[in-house]
């Protein structure tokens, strides 16, 4: 056996295989198991994938040990303090930062792809005005595939760049016409003079009997949580999408199948989640009640916002969005908060707590996001969404990644079977 292989000995054959060990360009190596089946008729156990590399994968990199996010190799939190929303789409769809010349082009096209075939819009005429609006744009994602279906050929890589911007570019076109239905006003169409956060906000707000302005603190506001919110490897939601993508299906069914994902609240629901729990805790009173709660595995309560399946540490992106709700709140002059400093609290008095320290449970990144999106007015019911907005871009790389890989195969986990072995079908009569 060499340093670079693992040796496995099957006990009942004798038949021993060398597993290579494949290391990344940082991160911990992984054991290529592809062989075992074919050497000794055994699969991986591996529920909830806890310890499974499903790909190779360039885009983004995570230690949870140690707290750290790279987009492309670029850290996280400086991508926070000096880049924008759509230099970070640019660097993890094409691989490096742009030129000048490269994000004014990129720009110019994403904003000439924002609107919506008027078609697209009458759908939102079929849904309830209280239809939860990740149900909405899920749908109208999904409907797109009908829109762009024989113009799509997924091996051409000129149409999957123009899917790629079509998508992030319509995304919140479709957002806030889901808003706009819940509200029962006009649809607002974009505004091509106003960047990307400026004109997701004007077709969430504005009106046609007054005036909008765009208020720079909310639009740049929304612009950092999209960054912080655009990729993250191999999550649920991406999984979903490079699942769904690895059948050769329509693209936009496969975005669709990703917004589905991350509706849950173990996933990208959590940010609304996050809010209501506040709400139901009320006061500093009520935490160590809602804490034993999350700690009685009876109960079905868990504290959300806290916890990730990688991050064992802390979740750099909290740390961020923490720091950017004492800055934002005192620029939009909400700086009497009661649901954020309950937060504050909450998170100091869980982070003390035994059960939250031995597990290593920290807030993630959708803990404290709620709190900034409800000062810019966004109602809970959209905060998820907003989500989906900045992780399309995610979901796009990694469906570019994948598609254009040659080697690319149908992904389709085994299992472990534990139902009844063959039987012989019985006649009506004779069951019990
Ligand atoms: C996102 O994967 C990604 O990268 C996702 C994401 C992204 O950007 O794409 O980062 C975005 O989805 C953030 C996560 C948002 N979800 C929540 O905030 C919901 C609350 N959190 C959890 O349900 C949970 O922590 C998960 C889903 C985030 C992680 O689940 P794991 O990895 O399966 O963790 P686990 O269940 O193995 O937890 C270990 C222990 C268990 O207790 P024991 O069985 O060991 O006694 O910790 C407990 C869990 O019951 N636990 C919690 C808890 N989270 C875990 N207990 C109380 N409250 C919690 N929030």
């Amino acid at each position: 056996m060499n340093s670079r292989t693992f040796e496995l000995t099957n006990p009942a054959t004798g038949v021993k295989s060398a597993l290579p060990v494949r290391s990344g360009s940082i991160g911990p190596d992984v054991l290529d198991i592809a062989g075992i089946a074919r050497d000794h008729n055994v699969f991986t156990f591996d529920p909830a994938f806890g310890v499974t590399a499903s790909c190779e994968s360039k885009i983004t990199y995570i230690d949870g040990d140690e707290g750290v996010l790279l987009y492309r190799g670029y850290p996280v939190e400086q991508l926070a303090t000096k880049s924008s929303f759509m230099e970070v789409a640019y660097l993890l769809l094409y691989g490096e930062l742009p030129s000048t010349t490269e994000l004014q082009t990129f720009n110019s096209n994403i904003t000439r792809h924002t609107m919506i075939n008027e078609s697209l819009l009458r759908f939102f005429n079929g849904f309830h005005h209280n239809a939860h609006p990740m149900a909405m744009v899920s749908a109208v994602v999904a409907s797109m595939s009908a829109f762009y279906h024989d113009s799509m050929d997924i091996h051409n890589p000129r149409h999957r760049e123009i899917f790629s911007h079509r998508i992030i570019a319509k995304l919140p076109t479709i957002a806030a016409a889901a808003h706009k239905h819940s509200l029962g006003q006009p649809f607002v169409y974009p505004r091509n003079d106003l960047d990307y956060c400026s004109n997701m906000l004007s077709m969430f707000f504005a009106v046609p009997c007054e005036p909008y302005r765009v208020d720079p603190v909310a639009a740049q506001a929304l612009d950092l949580l999209f960054i912080l919110h655009a990729d993250h490897e191999q999550n649920a939601s991406t999984s979903t999408v490079r699942l769904a993508a690895s059948t050769g299906t329509n693209p936009y069914a496969a975005i669709s199948a990703g917004v589905s994902a991350l509706w849950g609240p173990a996933h990208g629901g959590a940010n609304e989640a996050v809010l209501a729990m506040l709400e139901q805790i009320g006061s500093v009173d009520n935490i160590p009640k809602y804490l034993a709660m999350a700690k009685d595995k009876s109960s079905h309560f868990k504290l959300m916002g806290f916890g990730h399946r990688v991050y064992k540490n802390f979740d750099p992106r909290a740390k961020i969005i923490r720091e950017m709700c004492h800055k934002v709140l005192a620029k939009l002059g909400r700086t009497d908060n009661p649901l954020f400093e309950l937060a504050l609290r909450l998170e100091e008095i869980a982070l003390k707590d035994e059960y939250f320290v031995s597990r290593k449970l920290y807030p993630n990144v959708d803990f404290y996001s709620g709190i900034i999106y409800s000062a810019l007015n966004i109602p809970r019911s959209m905060f998820t969404v907003m989500f989906a907005i900045a992780r399309t871009v995610g979901w796009v790389s990694h469906w570019l990644e994948l598609i254009g890989d040659p080697g690319m195969r149908i992904s389709r986990p085994r299992q472990l079977y534990t139902g009844a072995a063959r039987r012989d079908y019985s006649e009506m009569a004779q069951r019990r």
